[in-house]
């Protein structure tokens, strides 16, 4: 059976969601080059990032889905960049999971980058660009009505779940994970689906022993080429470099 993109459903920051020609349960997840930083306040196209970032994400989710158990959104790719999945209500919860301090964990509580948590960090922060995606507890997201109780548990759960698969992941590619960012969503029946994606825009990634940076920090803070960044990622996963 083939999927053709219907209408632009939404646009993001580094992905557009198309709808799916006569099906109302399904979209398309289009990946983009384009790199923004501090909600965009900083932006600039990156040349293989969607291929990358696509694949990666697809292999990850596929991984954290086989070793937890838990459901993602992913049905089929359909090509480098564009991925089926099944459309979901996206909860307006983002989930960042921290092993290391770094970024707005040093920043806001004085700690120093790189110290190794005791045991793995779960956050809240409110899915809003016009907000700067503020911090948050269970109290905010309860009261302003983005998630009930039980999904937050849910979440948490799911959330150390997939920090232990990734963390193993990484660990036996001889990098650390320092910190990611996941997104869930609703499907009309009920089910929490694992969405978004799971790449290095929304992960820290430290090279074991030297630190070096293999994510996105390489562009918030001008450090190098993001582009031969990701495309080395890519070969530390699948062990061949990325095709024209
Ligand atoms: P932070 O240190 O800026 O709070 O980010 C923690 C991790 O979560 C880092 O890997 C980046 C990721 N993240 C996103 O990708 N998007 C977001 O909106 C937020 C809040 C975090
Ligand atoms: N994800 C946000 C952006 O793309 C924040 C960041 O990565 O710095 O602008």
């Amino acid at each position: 059976m083939s999927f053709e993109r219907g209408e632009l459903i939404r646009e993001g920051k580094s992905k557009q969601v198309f709808g799916v020609a006569g099906s109302d349960d399904k979209v398309i997840l289009h990946y983009k080059d384009d790199a923004t930083a501090f909600n965009g306040k900083k932006f600039g196209v990156v040349e293989d990032k969607a291929r990358v970032n696509a694949a990666i994400s697809w292999h990850l989710m596929q991984y954290v889905a086989k070793e937890t158990g838990i459901r993602t959104h992913l049905i089929e790719r359909l090509s480098d960049t564009d991925q089926l999945c099944e459309k979901v209500d996206i909860i307006m919860v983002e989930v960042v999971v921290r092993n290391i301090v770094a970024g707005s964990c040093a920043r806001r509580f004085g700690r120093e980058e790189g110290e190794v948590l005791p045991f793995p960090m779960i956050e809240w922060f409110y899915k809003s660009d016009p907000l700067d995606d503020p911090p948050m507890s269970d109290v905010h997201a309860l009261t302003f009505g983005w998630a009930e109780q039980h999904e937050l548990e849910y979440l948490r759960f799911a959330a150390a779940k997939v920090n232990k698969a990734l963390c193993d992941f990484w660990d036996a590619l001889g990098v650390d994970l320092v910190d990611f960012k996941i997104e869930f969503g609703r499907t009309p029946d009920g089910r929490i689906l694992l969405a978004d994606e799971i790449s290095p825009d929304g992960c820290r990634l430290w090279e074991k022993g030297t630190r070096r940076k293999l994510d996105k920090d390489v562009f918030r803070r001008d450090l190098g080429d993001l582009g031969d960044t990701y495309r080395e990622l890519y070969t530390r996963i699948f062990g061949n470099e990325l095709g024209a």
